[in-house]
């Protein structure tokens, strides 16, 4: 008889609503139609390069998780094998220490690696198949970023997140006549912010794919003013800049030993002040923060995680390794994961850019 499958689940990068979901659909469908065994990796890639950081991954932890917000697997954006920090004489140093990993996962028995994450999990993925690692990849991130799958989840609940944000910002700002800026995530895309400003009424979007000028803004809120609607309601993604101007950062790569990103943030506070400069109302910033990644996932993210989670077996079935589950139109279907770098971006001339700006939203390039 042949031996059961056994298969490690691991959720890395930054958490997002659906984990869990996803999770679930994995070990039920895996478990009672393909009779596979899984192994959960605790803390994204970092379960897999110490010793404690592996366990028996059955249907009894799924139980009750499909609503929960979070990961039980844990997650880390700072547990690359490529990039390990280690100490070396009292300073950090990153070191490529993949071979560890590999060693690992033939250690803990394993047929295949199912990586839950963004580009970061899935690019690493992508350099351990090519260790001889059986891997496939489920794209999660808030932030939508991602080529290979027309969505992400988790991206939804974000969105809904946000748009709420906007609508209570909407009746305090008319409260009491203030312009009220709203930063949101999304890194270099600006997703969020564009989606989450139309659907919530926006009067101005700033995004990472249109740098802007402070005029065009200033003028769409003085004639705001004139028509009598004293309030005006911004929201700025945190990858958003000036014309000529620097990224808003708050933790350069190097600072974080094992991260290589930036951390971005405070591109609301920029945005106000220059603003603030040129108009008599008042001006006060709102960073929603890890608000957008907390909490349960909405109807859809819970669906699109659901399919991916059971499409991702079909991968496995079929020996598709380095392959990740992508959502194209109506279908998931199989993406080889060499096709899912962190390119997506929001279309400047695409037709949701097109359409706010004819419904008067300022974009702060014209
Ligand atoms: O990629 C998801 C995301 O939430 C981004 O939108 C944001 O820039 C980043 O992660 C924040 O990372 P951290 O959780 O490390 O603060």
């Amino acid at each position: 008889m042949a031996r059961t499958k056994r298969l490690g689940v691991l959720t890395g990068g930054g958490d997002c609503p659906g984990l869990n979901a996803l999770i679930r659909a994995v070990v039920k469908r895996g478990t009672h139609e393909f009779g596979y065994e899984f192994v959960g990796i605790e803390n994204g890639y970092e379960g897999l390069m110490v010793p404690d950081g592996a366990w028996p991954l059955t249907l009894e932890h799924t139980r009750g998780i499909l609503p929960k917000g979070g990961t039980i697997l844990g997650t880390s954006n700072k547990a690359n094998p490529f990039l390990w920090a280690e100490k070396e004489d009292g300073r950090w140093v990153e070191r490529d220490r993949s071979d560890v990993a590999v060693r690992r996962y033939h250690e803990l028995g394993l047929d295949g690696l199912i990586c839950i994450g963004g580009d970061g999990t899935l690019s690493i993925a992508h350099r351990l198949a090519a260790k001889g690692v059986n891997v496939v990849g489920c794209p999660k991130t808030i932030d939508n970023d991602l080529t290979g799958t027309d969505q992400t989840f988790g991206f939804d609940t974000a969105r809904a997140i946000c748009t709420e944000a906007v609508d209570r910002l909407h009746t305090t700002a008319e409260s009491h006549q203030r312009v009220m800026v709203l930063e949101v995530m999304g890194r270099y895309a600006g997703f969020l912010a564009l989606h989450s400003g139309l659907a919530g009424g926006a009067d101005v979007i700033l995004i990472p794919e249109i740098p802007y000028r402070v005029e065009p803004i200033v003028e769409r809120l003085h004639r705001r003013h004139v028509r009598k609607r004293s309030f005006s309601i911004i929201v700025v993604s945190e990858g958003a800049r000036p014309v000529g101007g620097e990224l808003s950062i708050v933790e350069r790569a190097e600072d974080v030993p094992g991260r290589g990103v930036v951390r971005l943030g405070g591109a609301g506070k920029v945005a106000a002040d220059m603003i603030a400069k040129h108009i008599d109302a008042e001006v006060r910033v709102t960073v929603l923060g890890h608000l957008q990644r907390g909490g349960g996932p909405t109807a859809a993210d819970r669906l699109l995680a659901t399919r991916f989670g059971c499409k991702v077996l079909d991968l496995v079935a079929e020996g598709l390794w380095d392959h990740m589950v992508g959502l194209r139109g109506s279908e998931v279907v199989p993406v080889p994961l060499s096709q899912t770098t962190k390119e997506r971006k929001v279309d400047p001339n695409g037709e949701l850019v097109r359409f706010a700006r004819s419904l008067g939203i300022c974009f702060g390039d014209a």
